[in-house]
C-alpha cells in the first residue's frame, strides 16, 4: 500500500517551494514603499490590529499559502476539531478546548454527547491558594495570572488574597512556594490531569506533609483540592473526590487554562466574574477562527506566515516579544503550547516527515529583551517577530516634565523595532553620517528581517483570552498544514522512563549501598560524583 502523501508532495507546496526564490530577491524596504501591499496585509477584530506587512511576503505568497491551506484541507480539519471528531488519533481523543469557554447553548458533541452543559466552574474566597503542577498544568495559568494581577479591576478583586504555584520538583521551588505561608489560611491545588506526573505528585505529597505536620491529619480534607481527569488516583492519594474538580481527556494539557485548570485557581484569585470575562474573549476569537475568511482570520493568517517561515525560508525560531510587562509569561507558555504540540517528526499518519516542523519559541517583554537578546535579532541570526503591543496601558504613569507618558515611552520602542529590521541601515547611510571607516561594517544592519505586529485595544481579562486563543489556533493551523498531530506529546516519555532508572538506582545506592550500574561510562561517572555527598 503506497504511504499517505506528506503536505510537501503536494503541488501547493511546490509553487511555494518555487516562489521562494522570488522572495529571497527582494528587500523589505521595497516591499514597504508599496502602500497598497501594506494596506492588505492586516486583519482586525474587535480592534485587535494584525500588521504583517513586514514579513518577506507579497500578496502572490499570501495566495500561494491559502491554496496549500485548502491542499492541506484546513478547513475541514478546523471543522472537525470543533465537532469533536477524535483528531488526536495516537490517543483516540477529541480536542475540545474550544467547548471550555463556548456559549452555554452551544452543542459539541464527543463521542455523540453534548459536553458544553458538563462544563463548569466555582470560586471560593480564600486567603492563600498554592496551585501545584507543571507543564500545562501550569504555564498557562501562570501566565493568565500574571496578566491579570496588575489589571485595575481583577486587582481590586484579588484585594487580601494570594495566588502561588509550585511546579519545579526542586526543593527551592516549595520552599519558594510557601514562604511565609500559614498552612491555616492556606489551601492547597493539587492540578494534574493524569495525576501521576512525578513531580507534581511529589510536590503534592510534600506540601500534604507541610498541612499534616501543622494541623493534622484531618486538615487535609480541608486544605487540600485537586483538579484531574483520574479521581480514582486523587482519591488514593487522600483527597475527597468531592473536594475534586473533573475535566475530561478531550482538553490536552496545554490547552487547558480554560479548564478547571486554570478556571479554578484564577477564580479563586480573581472571582468568578473576571475568569468569565476572559473565557468569552477566548470564545469570541474561536468564533472569529471557524467562521472569518481565511483572508482576514488572524490566526489563520498568522498559521501560514509561521509555516512559510519555518518551511519555505527556512528561519528555525520564532520571538515572542510583548511590550507589556503584564504578559511576561506569555512567552514560556506559548513555548510550551507550540514546542510540544508541533515539535514532531512525523505526520499524523506515521510518515517520517521530509521537513523540519515547530519553530524554536522564547521571548521576552520589550524593552528588556532588546537589553539582550536584540543583538542577535538585529544583526546576527535572522528570527522572526512577533511585537505585541497595548494601545491603552493597564497603568497609566505621566511624570510632570518627562515629554511622554511612560506607556508612550514603551510603546516608541514597540514601533521603532519592527522598522530597525525591516529596513536596516546601509553603509551609504553611514557614510553620510560620517561614521569612521573602521565602523561601517559593525554599523551596518542589512535589514529584511521579518516581524508582523499585534496591536491590543487593552489588556482586560477579555483581551488576555483573546490572545490565548489567537495563539492556540495558530499552533493548530500550523499542525493542520504540517499535517502532523499537535494534540499528543510522546517525545517527552523517553525522559521520563529514563528518570525513573536513575530514580531506583538513587534509591538503591542511598539506602542499601547498593553500585549503581547499567548506565554508560559518561553517566555513570556523573552519578559517583554526585553521590559521594549524602543528601541532608
Ligand atoms: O510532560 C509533559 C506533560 O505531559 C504535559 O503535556 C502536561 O501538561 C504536563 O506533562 C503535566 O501533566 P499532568 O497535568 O498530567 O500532571
Amino acid at each position: 500500500m503506497a504511504s499517505p502523501a506528506l503536505i510537501c508532495d503536494t503541488e501547493q507546496w511546490k509553487a511555494l517551494q518555487a516562489h521562494v526564490n522570488a522572495i529571497q530577491k527582494t528587500h523589505l524596504r521595497d516591499l514597504m514603499a508599496d502602500a497598497d501591499r501594506c494596506k492588505a496585509m492586516t486583519a482586525e477584530f474587535e480592534g485587535i490590529f494584525l500588521d504583517y506587512s513586514r514579513q518577506r511576503a507579497t500578496g502572490e505568497t499570501m495566495e500561494k499559502l491559502l491554496k496549500l491551506a485548502e491542499a492541506a484541507k484546513l478547513k475541514e480539519k478546523i471543522e472537525k476539531m470543533f465537532k469533536g471528531d477524535k483528531i488526536n488519533s495516537t490517543e483516540n481523543r477529541s480536542v475540545l478546548h474550544v467547548a471550555l469557554r463556548a456559549p452555554r447553548d452551544a452543542v459539541i458533541n464527543s463521542d455523540g454527547v453534548n459536553v458544553v452543559p458538563e462544563v463548569g466552574a466555582t470560586g471560593k474566597a480564600l486567603t492563600n491558594v498554592v496551585s501545584v503542577g507543571i507543564g500545562g498544568s501550569f504555564l498557562g495559568p501562570l501566565f493568565v495570572h500574571t496578566a491579570l494581577q496588575t489589571d485595575p479591576e481583577a486587582a481590586e478583586c484579588a484585594k487580601g488574597r494570594q495566588l502561588r504555584f509550585l511546579a519545579n520538583v526542586d526543593p527551592v521551588d516549595v520552599a519558594r512556594s510557601i514562604k511565609y505561608l500559614d498552612p491555616e489560611t492556606t489551601l492547597v491545588v493539587v492540578v494534574s490531569k493524569t495525576f501521576t506526573t512525578a513531580e507534581t505528585m511529589l510536590n503534592a505529597r510534600t506540601l500534604k506533609e507541610w498541612i499534616v505536620s501543622s494541623l493534622g491529619p484531618q486538615a487535609v480534607s480541608k486544605h487540600m483540592i485537586a483538579v484531574s481527569t483520574n479521581l480514582k488516583l486523587v482519591k488514593e492519594f487522600g483527597i475527597d473526590p468531592n473536594n475534586a474538580f473533573a475535566f475530561w481527556d478531550w482538553v490536552g494539557g496545554r490547552y487547558s487554562v480554560c479548564s478547571a485548570v486554570g478556571v479554578l485557581p484564577l477564580s479563586l484569585q480573581y472571582g468568578f466574574p473576571i475568569v468569565q470575562k476572559f473565557l468569552e474573549g477566548a470564545s469570541s476569537i474561536d468564533k472569529h477562527f471557524y467562521s472569518s475568511s481565511f483572508e482576514k482570520n488572524i490566526p489563520v493568517l498568522l498559521g501560514l506566515l509561521s509555516v512559510w517561515n519555518v518551511s519555505f525560508l527556512g528561519y528555525p525560531a520564532r520571538a515572542i516579544l510583548p511590550y507589556a510587562q503584564a504578559l511576561e509569561k506569555f512567552a514560556p507558555h506559548i513555548q510550551q503550547l507550540s514546542m510540544e504540540s508541533n515539535g514532531k517528526g512525523v505526520s499524523i499518519d506515521g510518515v517520517q516527515l521530509s521537513f523540519e516542523t515547530g519553530e524554536i519559541d522564547f521571548g521576552e517583554p520589550g524593552t528588556n529583551g532588546q537589553h539582550s537578546f536584540y543583538q542577535l535579532i538585529h544583526q546576527g541570526r535572522v528570527i522572526p517577530c512577533d511585537f505585541i503591543g497595548v494601545v491603552k496601558s493597564q497603568q497609566p504613569v505621566y511624570l510632570k516634565g518627562e515629554t511622554v507618558s511612560n506607556h508612550d515611552e514603551l510603546m516608541s520602542n514597540f514601533f521603532a523595532q519592527p522598522d530597525a529590521l525591516a529596513y536596516g541601515k546601509t553603509p551609504e547611510q553611514l557614510h553620510s553620517e560620517k561614521v569612521p571607516e573602521n565602523l561601517i561594517p559593525h554599523k551596518t544592519f542589512q535589514g529584511n528581517r521579518p516581524s508582523l505586529s499585534l496591536l491590543l485595544p487593552t489588556l482586560s481579562a477579555y483581551e488576555i483570552g483573546q490572545l490565548l486563543s489567537i495563539y492556540e489556533h495558530r499552533i493548530a493551523v500550523q499542525g493542520f498544514i504540517w499535517g502532523i498531530n499537535s494534540f499528543d506529546q510522546w517525545g517527552v516519555e523517553l525522559g521520563k522512563s529514563l528518570a525513573s532508572q536513575v530514580r531506583k538506582q538513587l534509591h538503591g545506592s542511598r539506602m542499601e549501598g547498593k553500585p549503581v550500574e547499567g548506565f554508560n561510562p559518561s553517566t555513570s561517572s556523573l552519578l559517583a560524583r554526585y553521590l559521594t555527598v549524602k543528601p541532608s
